[in-house]
């Protein structure tokens, strides 16, 4: 587990900078005006801030730029980064500036020295997110070092407001590790192991092993996993912290902890990746985390398919048909389209036992959406404008990226199967959006939904703002934001 970098506070003491050895973080303006704490750095390292800073302005010194000053003559610091942000600063540039202070952190102490600035606990957050790395299994001593303190004019006031924001960044982290975790450590069975573990912090957890699915009727769930050697689950997971009888929201994960294709093999090349097709699953339990650690008072209930796809003498074959938990039929005509499988099933239990509010499922996919939105946009398909409009409000606030794209009759019509109630794939145009209708069959009338295809999102080759290269625990912030939203005004 990654824990978040320990964060402490403390009252402005100007008389401290000297001193500590490890970073300074200094927040200054893109017209390079220091306050108290920047006169005092300047005075110590002899003018060589105002000096560094000026020459920046000239050049044009805007937020999300920094400046680092190694080993100022002076000081007892390794090093003072000035990162540009206005001092009343919007939460999104905020959370930017810390990030950038994350990132350069390394092994040091960081002193932010927040002073009065407006969004200081966005700024941590933001330094905490980007401060990630999944080094469970580096056996050469690597282990994590070093802490933030947070100097300011009104520690108390800035604990209190990142406390929230530490519960979310706590869930992102819990999503990231278990996306980076390769698929021969994190198997069906951890799996749940680690998502009991939540019981800790009062969540009520309970996973359904393959007998129980097996008599409640998941058959399409139990399908995909039948050639693996690792059981199928689902694991479901409640938050109750609304009122006794509020419905819940349910947030349904893909959780395919390898997905090599099954019969319908993926090719070698990049295989690797699908170690992260349980995004979905990472994803909602990383929610369901923050949602615990912040106390939300909302319902929530986080339910995950645990499943492997793995070719062999037991596996699903190209061509067969089987009968989901709903009753309806479908003819898998492609191993490989195995996430809607486990989905239907998830979602319609969902729907049966706890008659939500409404459903979000994540998933890993399809990598048509991939080729449609690439990494920058997770894909967004729901029924219900409300909800719909609701999210892409708070993913837009968190900047998380999340594009609408359309549903139809005439996309659901490509799913039709000659001797079943549906096929399992609807050809090469609109992959994403048949994938969705496929799921869209799963949802009661008049219950709001949403899909997110996170295919593009979850896991990237490069670093991004917040995170390094590799899981970004893209949705936790705003699924997050939603629930605040949505579910606990009032
Ligand atoms: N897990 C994959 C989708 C995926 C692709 C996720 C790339 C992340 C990166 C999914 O199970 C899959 O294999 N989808 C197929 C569907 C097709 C067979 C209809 C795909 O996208 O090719
Ligand atoms: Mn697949
Ligand atoms: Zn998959």
């Amino acid at each position: 587990m990654t824990t978040p970098t320990a964060v402490t506070f403390s009252e402005t003491d100007i008389d401290r900078l000297g001193d500590h050895a490890g970073r300074i973080g200094l927040i200054v303006d893109a017209a390079g005006r220091l306050d108290v704490a920047g006169r005092r750095v300047n005075r110590l390292c002899k003018g060589a801030l105002k000096r560094a800073l000026e020459a920046r302005v000239e050049a044009g010194f805007k937020e999300g730029d920094s400046l680092t000053l190694a080993y100022p003559a002076g000081m007892a610091a390794e090093a003072v980064d000035v990162i540009c942000l206005a001092r009343n600063a919007a939460e999104i540039p905020a959370r930017h500036a810390g990030a950038l202070l994350g990132q350069k952190r390394g092994k040091a102490d960081l002193l932010l020295v927040a002073g009065a600035l407006r969004r200081a606990a966005w700024v941590v957050q933001g330094a905490v997110l980007r401060d990630y790395s999944f080094r469970d299994h580096k056996t050469s001593g690597e282990v994590p070092e070093g802490a933030i303190e947070v100097m300011a004019n009104d520690p108390a006031a800035v604990e209190e407001a990142v406390a929230p924001l530490l519960a979310v960044a706590d869930g992102t982290f819990m999503a990231r590790d278990l996306v980076n975790e390769p698929a021969n450590i994190l198997t069906t069975t951890t799996f749940a192991d680690r998502l009991t573990e939540m019981t800790a912090l009062g969540l009520k957890v309970e996973v359904l092993e393959e007998d129980k699915l097996e008599e409640l009727g998941l058959r399409t769930l139990l399908a995909v996993g039948q050639g693996s050697a690792s059981p199928s689950k689902v694991v479901v997971m409640q938050w109750d912290g609304g009122a006794d009888d509020a419905a819940p929201l349910a947030l349904v994960g893909k959780g395919v902890v390898f997905d090599t294709g099954g019969i319908s093999l993926k090719p070698a090349a990049g295989m690797e990746d699908m170690t992260m097709d349980m995004g979905g699953a990472g994803t909602v339990a990383g929610v369901m985390r923050a949602l615990a650690l912040r106390k939300a008072k909302a319902n929530v209930v986080g339910l995950v398919g645990l499943v492997e796809n793995m070719p062999s003498g037991t596996a699903i074959r190209p061509g067969d048909v089987v009968k989901s938990m709903k009753g309806d039929t479908v003819e898998i005509l492609n191993t490989d389209a195995e996430g809607r499988l486990v989905l239907c099933d998830v979602m319609w239990y969902a729907q049966e036992r706890f008659e939500p509010a409404g459903v979000i499922d994540l998933a890993t996919l399809t990598g048509a959406i991939i080729i449609g939105l690439g990494h920058e946009n997770a894909g967004v398909f729901s029924n219900d404008d409300t909800l719909c409009n609701a999210f892409l409000k708070a993913a837009d606030a968190e900047a998380e990226g999340a594009w609408r794209m359309p549903l139809g009759q005439a996309y659901d019509d490509m799913l039709k199967s000659p001797i079943a109630d549906m096929k399992n794939i609807g050809g090469r145009p609109g992959g994403s959006i048949t994938a969705a209708q496929f799921l869209q069959r799963f949802i009661k009338e008049d219950m709001p939904w949403i899909h997110l295809d996170i295919a593009g999102v979850a896991s990237l080759k490069s670093p991004s703002k917040l995170a390094p290269k590799g899981a970004t625990g893209w949705g936790v912030r705003a699924l997050d934001r939603l629930v605040a939203d949505m579910f606990e005004k009032g």
